[in-house]
């Protein structure tokens, strides 16, 4: 008999969770304002609001902890993570910071002025925040076909050469600060971007004269994908393809929380010195000092371990098959979403779940209450909320896709979560031609208004 797909590691400690009942659920979705970020986490039961900063470390991991130096500067934990990221990214410069944004914020405030130009794949929202709080613009350069969330190719995160290239002609290089290329792709899905389109990227960048900039945050489960799906890489190790995809790129920045599988940590990778020392001034500002900007000693540790664990391939692929199984899951019961699985998460397509409820009354954010209804299961929205307003126009943005992202933290659930979530989803499913109204805003930011807006049934 063939044997059958099992984890790459076993559970030494566990955390408890608690199921509650549909009228709690009512009650609390209310007091909430009906944001699922507004919640306490003790009134869910199978959190997907994010995989950022919610995997489960390794007992490598904590013991790292244990030998963090926690010295101002020089620190021991400085130079272990130095060699690490020497190791698996080949950049020879580096900064700590305390999260992704967080290096956004350094290496921006150096590098990005007013009416600035950053082509990218789909910028994630703090990366687009960041460029929009200092008046200069993100142009969205993805493949079209990512807007089909029907379509199964494999590499569905990748940059649109063609538009690429027309920025890169319109603006002069002095306005483009650098190219945003995010792996994978979050925003289209957790889709991956092929080696063969960042080597277009950064031809074009070349030809230009323009920077590249990696979004690194799950560049390992990138580099899973190049391994099993690009023609040329089965043979090499998640390290390499990691190496080779890094040797294209000036800057790379760091959201530890995903991929080094951390609770916290961030840093910014420079191929450049110059840029390094630039950037040191802001990071001592906002961060702290440049050999620990925002970690302590023992997260440095944990981080530098994070790397290594991450990117080994039998972790990747325990990791990514679970994804892959919950959408098989999600199949059998009919249930649309982008295809084809994603690496960190699920996005279910709730324009096509409820067709019954306006745009105006943000679709995405309505299945994501309706699922916490049906089981305490928390995703969060991909859709016209997180899109928030022009910043020009202040009229609501309105998406092609309305997007519920169910994002698998690592290492955390079993498959038989799988199986309750998917079945919870089902449910919801099932009575979709009952549910036609959505929620109104009441209350919002003027930037990144998802994680604090409030709103009501319409
Ligand atoms: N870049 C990408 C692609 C991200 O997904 C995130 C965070 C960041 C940058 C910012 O990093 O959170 O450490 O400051 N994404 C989380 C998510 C929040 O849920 O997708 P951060």
């Amino acid at each position: 008999m063939k044997l059958p797909f099992a984890e790459s590691y076993k559970i030494k400690t566990v955390e408890t969770i608690k199921k509650s009942s549909r009228s709690d659920r009512e009650k609390w979705i209310k007091e909430a304002n009906y944001n699922l970020f507004n919640l306490k986490s003790d009134y869910v039961f199978i959190d997907l609001l994010t995989d950022s900063g919610t995997g489960a470390m390794s007992d490598k991991q904590w013991a790292a902890i244990m030998e963090g130096d926690e010295s101002y500067a020089g620190a021991r934990s400085y130079y272990a993570l130095k060699d690490s990221i020497k190791e698996i990214t080949g950049f020879p410069y580096f900064l700590p910071t305390h999260q992704g944004r967080a290096a956004e914020n350094v290496l921006f405030s150096a590098i990005i002025k007013e009416g600035d130009v950053l082509p990218g794949n789909s910028h994630f929202d703090t990366t687009k925040g960041h460029i929009e709080f200092r008046k200069a613009h993100a142009v969205d350069c993805t493949i079209d076909e990512a807007k089909n969330t029907e379509l199964e190719i494999p590499f569905k995160g990748n940059m649109d050469l063609g538009k690429l290239e027309d920025v890169l002609k319109k603006y002069p290089a002095e306005k483009i600060p650098a190219i945003v290329v995010t792996v994978t792709n979050n925003t289209a899905g957790g889709q991956p971007v092929s080696m063969e389109n960042i080597k277009g990227i950064s031809k074009l960048a070349k030809k230009y004269g323009v920077k590249v900039m990696i979004d690194s945050a799950r560049f390992a489960e990138n580099a899973y994908f190049i391994k099993t799906r690009e023609k040329g890489y089965e043979k090499k190790s998640i390290r390499e393809i990691s190496n080779e995809m890094f040797s294209y790129a000036d800057y790379m920045t760091m959201s530890s929380k995903k991929d080094a599988i951390v609770n916290i940590g961030g840093f910014i990778g420079f191929k450049d010195k110059e840029d390094w020392q630039k950037c040191q001034m802001y990071n001592i500002m906002f961060e702290g000092y440049i050999t620990y900007g925002g970690m302590s000693g023992r997260d440095m540790n944990a981080l530098a371990q994070g790397l290594y664990e991450g990117t080994e391939f039998e972790y990747l692929e325990t990791r990514i098959k679970q994804i892959e199984y919950l959408g098989m899951k999600l199949d059998e019961y009919g249930i649309p979403y982008q295809r084809p699985a994603g690496g960190h998460a699920i996005f279910v397509d709730a324009k096509k779940v409820l067709s019954h409820v306006p745009k105006e009354q943000f679709i995405a954010q309505t299945l994501g209450i309706e699922l916490y209804l049906e089981a305490g299961i928390r995703g969060v929205e991909i859709g016209s909320l997180l899109a928030d307003r022009d910043p020009d126009t202040r009229e609501n943005r309105y998406p092609d896709l309305e997007l519920l992202r169910l994002a698998i933290p690592r290492r955390v659930y079993t498959n038989n979560h799988m199986d309750y979530i998917a079945a919870a989803l089902k449910n919801v499913y099932d009575r979709r031609e009952s549910i036609t109204k959505g929620y109104v805003i009441t209350k919002e930011l003027p930037i990144m208004r998802h994680f604090t807006v409030e709103l009501k049934p319409a």
